[in-house]
C-alpha cells in the first residue's frame, strides 16, 4: 500500500471512530411508529442503566451514586425566609427510577420530552448550611445532614429549541411529589442541640406544610442546576438521529 493510500485510509478510520463517539448508546424509535411513546418507554429502560452509571465520552456524570458540589436556595415565603446551601452531597437512588410513559411534542422548532417517572427512595447526604427565619425563631448554622425521600413522583420535561439539528434543552421541569421525608443534622442550629433536635423533629412531623410552598422554588433549583446535564449529551448529537 502506497503511503498516500494508508494516510486515506486512515482519515477514513479517523472519521468512523469521531463519528462512532458522537453516537448516544440508545436504540433510536421512528416518530412515525403506531407504537412510539411504547418504543421510547423502551428504549429508555433499556438505556438507563449505561445512562446511570455515566457516560465518559460525553463528560456526563455518574447518577447514582451523584456527587454534588454546591447549590444555594433562597427561601422567601411566609414562614421560611433565607438561603440554605447543601454542598459536598451525595445522592443515592436514581438507579432504581421507574419509568411509566414518554411523550414528544415538536412544534415550530421547539421540542418537548416528557417522561413520567418514579424514583422508590432517594438517600441524600452531605453538609448543610442554614441561615435564616423560622416565623419568629431565628436560624443559622452548619453541619453535616442527610435526608430520605420515598416515592418520588412526577413527570422529567426537557423543552428547547431545535438549532442546526441540535436540541439545546433551556429548560428541565420537575416538581416531584413525595411520600415520606426524613432528616436528621448535627450542629444545624448554632450549636444547640436541643433547639436542633426539636426542629428536626417539627420539620419531619409537619414536611408536607413546609414543602407544599417551597415546591416552586425547588423546582426553579433543580432547573437551574439540572439542566446542563441533559445538555452534555444532547449537545453532542444530532437531533435527528436520536429521534429520527
Ligand atoms: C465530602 O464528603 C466526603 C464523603 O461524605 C467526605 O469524606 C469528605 O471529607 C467531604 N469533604 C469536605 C470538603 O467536606
Ligand atoms: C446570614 O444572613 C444575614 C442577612 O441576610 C447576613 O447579614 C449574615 O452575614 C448571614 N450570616 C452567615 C453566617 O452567612
Ligand atoms: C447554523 O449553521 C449555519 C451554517 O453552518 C451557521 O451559519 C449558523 O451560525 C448556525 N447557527 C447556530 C445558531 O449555531
Ligand atoms: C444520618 O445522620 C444522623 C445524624 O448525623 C446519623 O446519626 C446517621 O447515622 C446518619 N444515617 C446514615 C444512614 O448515614
Amino acid at each position: 500500500m502506497s503511503i498516500y493510500a494508508l494516510s486515506i485510509f486512515s482519515i477514513a478510520i479517523f472519521r468512523l471512530s469521531l463519528a462512532a463517539e458522537s453516537e448516544l448508546p440508545v436504540t433510536t424509535c421512528k416518530r412515525n411508529l403506531v407504537d412510539y411513546s411504547a418504543c421510547l418507554k423502551h428504549a429508555l429502560e433499556e438505556a438507563w442503566p449505561r445512562f446511570v452509571k455515566g457516560l465518559p465520552e460525553f463528560d456526563f456524570p455518574s447518577l447514582d451514586p451523584l456527587f454534588f458540589k454546591y447549590g444555594r436556595i433562597a427561601l422567601n415565603t411566609n414562614e421560611i425566609r433565607g438561603e440554605i446551601i447543601v454542598s459536598n452531597a451525595t445522592g443515592i437512588g436514581l438507579v432504581n427510577t421507574r419509568f411509566f410513559d414518554v411523550r414528544t411534542h415538536y412544534v415550530n422548532n421547539v421540542f418537548r420530552l416528557e417522561i413520567d417517572a418514579q424514583i422508590p427512595s432517594i438517600f441524600l447526604k452531605g453538609s448543610l448550611k442554614i441561615n435564616g427565619t423560622l416565623n419568629a425563631f431565628r436560624l443559622a448554622g452548619e453541619g453535616p445532614f442527610n435526608v430520605t425521600v420515598d416515592d418520588l413522583r412526577g413527570t422529567w420535561g426537557f423543552i428547547g429549541n431545535v438549532v442546526n439539528d441540535t436540541w439545546i434543552i433551556e429548560h428541565f421541569r420537575f416538581a416531584p411529589s413525595l411520600k415520606n421525608l426524613k432528616i436528621y443534622g448535627d450542629n444545624l442550629f448554632e450549636g444547640n442541640k436541643e433547639l436542633n433536635n426539636l426542629i428536626l423533629i417539627f420539620v419531619n412531623e409537619y414536611w408536607p406544610a413546609i414543602y407544599r410552598p417551597l415546591l416552586p422554588v425547588i423546582s426553579n433549583f433543580l432547573d437551574t442546576s439540572l439542566v446542563e446535564f441533559p445538555n452534555k449529551i444532547f449537545s453532542k448529537v444530532f437531533f435527528s438521529k436520536v429521534f429520527p
